[in-house]
């Protein structure tokens, strides 16, 4: 049997999942499943039937490939296969070893009997898809745990081991060691009992104030769920497991079908195979080879050089940090003490992991430190001279085959990789500040890098927990290119009539965590004001922002002084609108003889969202990014994109490519309009059409192009 191994011994059917590597359901293992069943019990040989899958899962779970098309729903349904392993009239064990999620779970809970190895991971991750378990978990789950263990974990989507789970009904043996002969021992037990069949469905659901507890949950699980439908719905499921199994069921089957068909499960699970293939590159394989990284250095202990050195002392890498003077080398290792110890008092570390993390990093001021390393990651200051007297010294003491990575934002990572006599081990690893928090890492290739230098990079990005995304060399790479346009329409909104709060607002609403005026004050204005007057100085053509230069010229940097687009009060982060700017946006707009206009939310969303969309459909057009999912992988991991929009391009595709491209034309129409701004990226145009969208695109090598980078002295930003 495909997908299933079938073999009988001592009374016993061993069902053995078969379907590498984590034993998803899909349509052809339940077929064989269903198969196996009926074999066992047509056997008359067979007392007791023992379904296990192998050391790294039970089962995962649906094969969530399926999901597009007509297999998933294909019979044996997974909930009509739960139902007939528990209707078998010979008991059912699970044998659980690894992962036992989301289908996978739900099977076991079919059976009548579970035994499971004490680490096995335990879990309903359905609503991190937007939806609920939907074969009988939000039934069965509340009938063995209780309702607040299971409504913890069908609402959270967390993973716990078996053996938190002891002392409930859900495990009947929870084993250390082999997990075939507690399995043996237990079904021996079984066949010499009168009636050992026991179904999860005839169990009562107790609780001594249900009600009270579900208000009290409802509650507490709207306020998390951040405008998300799955986490409270699944507690209306979970719920309904106090009334009757059957009536539950037909709840429970009603959700799933309504969550699987939403905009919302839709883009959650565009994001979650968006993020698998960005792992994927063009002209690179599983067998592409990989140098090994035991060692790493870090040059530059400021902002994201600790950050940088702590991702890597907390994945277990030994790191050295070089700094050029004692102050600045003493005053960066003081950061990193100060987030370890911040993370130990707020018990999120425990203080002898935090001292492990913290003996993991060596101060060094020698530039020799860095010479056993295998990676080397530059985080000084954004000056190109500096960038370049630091990897010709790298050059001369990194041992061969070490690769040199820098951090740039903005710089050409191919004329830093000309500095060096080895360009073929030179990248660009963009971190995001706070580097140890932030998931997204920008892997720039540049021309000359090598296969296996970027190959390392994306698996050495998982081992610390990042996710990577690739990008081509460009000012700003993927992510702080595509900002530019989306702040100037914010800017350009404010002089047509908007107020900061009123666009701030607009695009919260959408689902952003952070409106660009709430976010520029905590970043500080200063560091864009910088690069206005860079880009002023550099295009004397360039359209002056006058209302974001008199913010800063007022010393309002945002947040760390207290006044910027908003006011703060002292120890507060509340964003209050502040008359003052009003004034000044009065006085521009008079200025530039504008009559201040009333913006609708729905133009300040569109001309946000469009704008990012027009660059990021440039970027792919130059071969910057592979593909549009991998633009949606970095703002949904690095820029606060709703992940129930799926991401920038997702969004504009799900909206159709023809109706952005009327809405930007109504822009463009726009006495006010800068001319360039809104003249369509060609592939935007041609997909638009074609009635097409970006998911249609295919993916390419990214290549360096047209926007060259920064010769020299580059934009400090993030
Ligand atoms: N701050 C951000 O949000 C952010 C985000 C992504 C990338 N970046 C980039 O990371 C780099 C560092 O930025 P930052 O914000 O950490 O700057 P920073 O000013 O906080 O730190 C730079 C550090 O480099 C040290 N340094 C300077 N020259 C050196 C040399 N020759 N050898 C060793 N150390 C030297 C300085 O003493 C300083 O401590 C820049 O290229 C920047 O563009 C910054």
């Amino acid at each position: 049997m495909k997908s299933l191994r079938y073999r009988v011994d001592a009374g016993i059917a061993w069902l053995t999942l078969d379907n590498p590597p984590l034993n998803a359901l899909s349509h052809a293992l339940r077929q064989a499943l269903i198969q196996g069943l009926d074999r066992a019990q047509a056997d008359a040989k067979v007392r007791v039937i023992v379904i296990k899958g192998n050391e790294r899962a039970f089962s995962s779970g649906a094969d969530i490939k399926e999901f597009a098309g007509d297999t998933f729903y294909a019979d044996p349904f997974l909930p009509a296969l739960v139902d007939a392993v528990e209707a078998s009239r010979k008991p059912v064990i699970a044998a659980i070893s690894g992962a036992c999620m989301g289908g996978g779970l739900e099977l076991a809970l079919g059976c009548h009997y579970r035994v499971a190895l004490a680490d096995s991971k335990i879990a309903f991750p359905e609503v991190k898809l937007g939806l609920i378990p939907g074969a009988g978990g939000t039934q069965r789950f509340p009938r063995l745990v209780g309702l607040e263990t299971a409504l913890n974990l069908i609402v959270s989507g967390g993973t716990v081991p078996a053996s938190l789970l002891k002392g409930t009904a859900l495990f009947d043996v929870i084993a250390s060691e082999s997990l075939d002969d507690a399995v043996r021992k237990f079904a021996a037990k079984l066949a010499s009992q009168a009636c050992p069949v026991r179904r999860v469905r005839d169990l009562p659901v107790r609780h001594p104030q249900a009600e009270a507890f579900l208000q009290f949950a409802k509650t507490s699980v709207a306020a998390v769920a951040r405008g998300l439908a799955a986490p409270l719905r699944a507690l209306e499921a979970v719920g309904a497991s106090m009334s009757s199994f059957d009536a539950g069921m037909a709840l429970e089957s009603r959700i799933f079908t309504e969550l699987m068909a939403s905009a919302e499960s839709q883009a959650l699970r565009h994001a979650f195979f968006a993020e698998r293939a960005a792992g994927k590159i063009p002209g690179l394989s599983d067998k592409t080879p990989q140098r090994k990284i035991a060692q790493v250095a870090v040059v530059g202990a400021g902002t994201m050089g600790g950050g940088i050195a702590m991702s890597f002392a907390n994945a277990g890498f030994p790191v050295t940090v070089l700094e050029a003077k004692q102050e600045a080398l003493d005053r960066g290792m003081a950061g990193i003490r100060k987030v370890y110890e911040g993370a130990v008092a707020k018990g999120k570390l425990k203080a002898e992991d935090a001292a492990k993390r913290g003996r993991l990093i060596t101060p060094s001021l020698d530039y020799r430190a860095a010479g056993k390393a295998d990676l080397v990651i530059e985080a000084v200051f954004e000056d190109l001279e500096v960038k370049k007297a630091v990897f010709r010294e790298l050059d001369q003491v990194a041992k061969k085959g070490t690769i040199l990575a820098t951090n740039t934002s903005t710089l050409d990572v191919d004329a830093i990789a000309g500095f060096t006599k080895r360009p073929g081990d030179v990248l660009g690893l963009h971190f995001f500040s706070p580097a140890n928090v932030m998931r997204l890492l920008e892997v720039v290739r540049a021309k000359k890098t090598r296969p296996d230098v970027l190959a390392t990079a994306m698996s050495l990005a998982k081992r610390i927990g990042k996710t990577a995304v690739v990008s081509g060399v460009c000012d700003g790479f993927i992510g702080n290119r595509m900002l530019d346009p989306y702040a100037q329409q914010a800017l350009l909104m404010l002089e047509e009539g908007a107020t900061p709060q009123e666009v701030d607002r607009a695009i919260e609403g959408f689902g952003f965590a952070m409106g660009p005026f709430r976010m520029s004050d905590l970043a500080g204005n200063d560091i864009s004001w910088h690069i206005r007057q860079r880009h002023y100085a550099e295009n004397p053509k360039l359209r002056h922002m006058r209302v974001a230069d008199r913010v800063c010229e007022l010393g309002r940097y945002g947040q760390k002084t207290g006044l910027g687009w908003y006011r703060y009060e002292p120890g507060k982060r509340d964003a209050l609108p502040d008359p003052l700017v009003d004034q000044i946006l009065d006085e521009e707009r008079r200025a530039l003889k504008i009559t201040a206009r009333k913006i609708s939310t729905a133009e300040i969303v569109d001309r946000l969202l469009y704008a990012l969309v027009n660059e990021g459909a440039r970027i792919l057009e130059e071969g910057i990014a592979q593909r549009a999912s991998d633009i949606d992988v970095v703002y949904l991991t690095g820029y606060g994109f709703p992940v129930q929009k799926g991401g920038p391009m997702f969004h504009a595709s799900r909206v159709g490519l023809g109706q952005v491209l009327r809405r930007m034309r109504e822009f463009a129409a726009n006495p006010h309009a800068e001319p360039e701004s809104w003249k369509p990226a060609r592939l935007i145009v041609q997909l638009a059409a074609a009635g097409r969208g970006f998911d249609d695109a295919p993916a390419k090598e990214t290549r360096p192009k047209k926007t060259p980078a920064k010769k020299t002295k580059g934009k400090r930003r993030g």
